[in-house]
């Protein structure tokens, strides 16, 4: 052969090629968008480390989740700012508590057009930004967080949740949930697990985002997986859907498609990924800052995370690429 060999290129000449022999396609029924209530504020105010993510009052939420499903998102992720904390977090189980509130709003207002997910986690609610009770050693407790957790994740079901999302990283926390919704009838609540979650630097912004300082300098690596491991994100996974977890979540997503690839093939119920606030924070300074181009650079960090394996990915991108998706041709 003395001409080149144009095998690979050929395949790439137009966009409606491109498009039609495209191997993974991101579409808006992919995308599950944060939002974050605030108890006590009467304006939505700025995330100064997210541009574009607002804390929501009840009113401004709604506008927001109203624009999300009009454009076709499937699913939001609500967290809960409360106006007041505490060492075991009760405004996380209050049946009047923000994140109730909101959820009784939401579920009334879209019944089955939208799918209401609610993080599930005391962080936002105690006054020392644990993920749990601390015990007399200064660690958190594992089994007693469990009861509260059972509480948390009932107080959501009747609030209309139809999904809770328990991402505080004990041990046997899907296992406790289940049999707290199960015992309370709510049956038809499913969970999806914060399965393999790291003790990720990637959630600085989303704490200022929740107004979480964590107790005396403080880390999550007690009970947050170690980014060295990847076997052992898979032993996560295992266990939650052992323990019954309808859905499982890697997370964070960029740095992580390794384990959300090797999960893939591993694991029969939906795979979730989470791009979290650091991801979004670093994709927006740069676009910001012209360095790159921000609207595209979204499409393919969301497109490579769906080809590495997930089903869905939580992303504040949601009502940005949504309203891309449906601009395109
Ligand atoms: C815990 C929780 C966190 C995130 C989601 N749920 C914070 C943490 O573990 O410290 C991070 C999400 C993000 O960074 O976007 N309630």
């Amino acid at each position: 052969m003395t001409f080149p060999n144009r095998r690979m290129r050929r395949l790439r000449h137009s966009g409606a090629l491109r498009r039609l022999v495209a191997e993974t396609t991101l579409t808006t029924s992919d995308l599950a968008v944060p939002l974050f209530v605030r108890e006590d504020i009467d304006a939505p105010t700025p995330v100064a480390s997210m541009p574009g993510v607002e804390q929501h009052t009840h009113a401004s939420l709604h506008k927001e989740v109203e624009r999300l499903v009009t454009l076709g998102v499937p699913a939001i992720m609500l967290f809960g700012i409360p106006a007041t904390k505490d060492a075991s977090g009760s405004q996380a189980w209050n049946p009047q508590g923000v994140v109730q509130v909101a959820l009784r709003n939401l579920s009334a207002a879209y019944g089955s057009d939208l799918v209401v997910m609610a993080d599930l986690c005391v962080d936002e609610y105690t006054d020392h930004g644990h993920c749990g009770i601390i015990d007399g050693r200064g660690q958190v407790d594992n089994d007693a967080t469990l009861e509260i957790y059972g509480k948390v994740a009932v107080a959501q079901a009747a609030a209309g949740a139809s999904v809770v999302a328990p991402s505080g990283m004990m041990d046997g926390q899907v296992a406790a949930i289940r049999r707290a919704l199960d015992e309370a009838e709510f049956l038809d609540t499913a969970i999806l697990g914060y399965s393999a979650k790291f003790a990720s630097a990637f959630y600085g912004p989303f704490r200022d985002a929740v107004d979480v300082t964590i107790a005396d300098g403080g880390d999550r690596q007690a009970y947050q997986q170690d980014w060295r491991n990847g076997r052992e994100a898979l032993e996560e996974i295992r266990l939650d859907i052992e323990e019954g977890a309808d859905m499982v979540m890697v997370k964070p997503a960029m740095a992580y498609l390794d384990i959300i690839a090797k999960a893939r093939p591993e694991v029969n119920v939906p795979l979730a990924a989470y791009h979290v606030s650091g991801e979004y924070a670093m994709l927006k300074a740069a676009a910001q800052n012209g360095w790159i181009d921000g609207d595209v650079a979204a499409i393919e960090t969301l497109t490579a995370i769906k080809r590495a394996g997930a089903d869905f990915i939580l992303t504040y991108l949601g009502g940005e690429v949504a309203e891309l998706l449906a601009n395109k041709r």
